[in-house]
Parts: structure tokens; C-alpha cells; sequence
């Protein structure tokens, strides 16, 4: 067997050892790990236009909202993707997502997704949670790049993009099938040394 002289960026088995972290923003919001008591803010999520529609969020009933928090816990053990609820310190419902998809530990990379309730929105915490997340992918997980992904139609995203310091490298054309068809997509990211 021929063995790569390319270490892996993150050793595999390192992201399954960390205990998701409770991470405090600025705002006073934090982000912690989604709850089963938080089924319905999924469920409300999945039934707002622009999360919807962006997001491409379908969440049918609570029940499928409790399998989907189960799966956010076995996809950190199985280091997929690493999921985030954005709420308020007192034992709030979540107000929002925010996490790593598509963890590639072996290339060092992952992909930012996020949304918020429309309660939640209008106040920079999106910002503060992408800077956020981004330190902790950088300094406690060990990721080389962060990749962040939007429609160009979704300017909101864009604004949040560039206020947490994602560059824009360019646009993907015909990026992702949403309910309305085929959208583009701006490839934003940031690499280790950004910040
Ligand atoms: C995208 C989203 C997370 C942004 O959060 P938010 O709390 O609304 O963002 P903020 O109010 O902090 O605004 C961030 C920036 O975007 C701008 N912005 C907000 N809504 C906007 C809109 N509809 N069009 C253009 N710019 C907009 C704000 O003015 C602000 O920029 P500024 O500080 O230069 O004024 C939120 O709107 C959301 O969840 N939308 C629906 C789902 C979605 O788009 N998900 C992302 C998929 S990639």
C-alpha cells in the first residue's frame, strides 16, 4: 500500500473527541447545541419564505424536527458536520442555525450554513456568530479554509459574508437547484491567517 506523504490537515478522530462548546457573542446571544426542545423553532423555520427558500429547509412535522436534532449529534461523532443552535443564555428556544457542513478534516476544510428567525434578525448576530464559528474552526478544530456559499439573489447573506471577513473569490454559475430553479452562487471564504 502506497501511504500519502500529504498529512491529513485534522487528524481523523480529532473532531469526535471535542465536547461541542457553548460559545458566548457579543450581542448576549450564545451558541450551544441544538436541544430537543427546540423541535419547534425548526419546524417555524422551515415554514418561513426566505429560510425556505435559501436555506431549502423542509421540516414536516416535530417529529421530523427531533430526528433531524438526533442526526446533528451523530454527525458530530461521525465528524460530518458540527450544527449550532443561536439562542438566548436563559434556556431560550433557538432563534437561529449556524454550523460546519461538508467537514473535510483530511483537507483541512468545511462549509458555513446558517439562519435566523425573523425574531432574531436586524441586530449583527449573524456576523458575530460567522466570526465566531470561524475562530472556533480555525483554532479548536484546526481547519485550513472556510468556504461560505450563497445565492447571488440573497444580498442580506452577501452583506453577512463580507462584514465577517469571507473575501469574495468569485461567482459558481448554476450553483444549486431551489424550489424557483437554478440560482448562482457567490464563493466567499477565508483562510487560516484571514484573521
Ligand atoms: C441572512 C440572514 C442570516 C442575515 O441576518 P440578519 O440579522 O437579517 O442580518 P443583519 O440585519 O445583521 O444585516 C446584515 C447586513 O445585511 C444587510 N441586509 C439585511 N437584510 C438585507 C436585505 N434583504 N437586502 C440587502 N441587505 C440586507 C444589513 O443592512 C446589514 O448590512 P449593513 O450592516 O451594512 O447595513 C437572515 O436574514 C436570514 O436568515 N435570512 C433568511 C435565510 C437565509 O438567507 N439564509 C442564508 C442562506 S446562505
Amino acid at each position: 500500500m502506497i501511504t500519502s506523504p500529504i498529512p491529513p490537515v485534522v487528524p481523523a478522530g480529532h473532531m469526535a473527541k471535542l465536547e461541542q462548546p457553548v460559545l458566548a457573542l457579543p450581542s448576549g446571544l450564545e451558541l450551544r447545541p441544538w436541544r430537543d426542545s427546540d423541535a419547534d423553532a425548526l419546524v417555524a423555520a422551515a415554514h418561513e419564505p426566505g429560510i425556505r427558500q435559501w436555506n431549502r429547509l423542509f421540516v414536516a412535522s416535530k417529529e421530523e424536527a427531533c430526528e433531524r436534532i438526533k442526526r446533528m449529534r451523530e454527525r458530530w461523532q461521525s465528524e460530518q458536520s458540527a450544527i449550532w443552535a443561536i439562542a438566548r443564555p436563559d434556556g431560550g428556544q433557538a432563534v437561529g442555525l449556524i454550523g460546519w457542513g461538508d467537514i473535510d478534516l483530511q483537507g483541512g476544510s468545511a462549509e458555513i450554513l446558517y439562519w435566523l428567525l425573523p425574531g432574531g434578525r436586524g441586530r449583527g448576530a449573524m456576523v458575530e456568530a460567522t466570526q465566531r464559528l470561524s475562530r472556533w474552526a480555525f483554532e479548536d478544530l484546526g481547519l485550513h479554509r472556510l468556504r461560505l456559499c450563497h445565492a447571488v439573489a440573497n444580498s442580506a447573506s452577501c452583506r453577512v459574508a463580507e462584514k465577517a471577513g469571507y473575501s469574495i473569490e468569485g461567482t459558481m454559475r448554476s450553483a444549486l437547484l431551489h424550489e424557483d430553479g437554478w440560482h448562482d452562487e457567490h464563493l466567499h471564504a477565508l483562510v487560516q491567517g484571514d484573521i
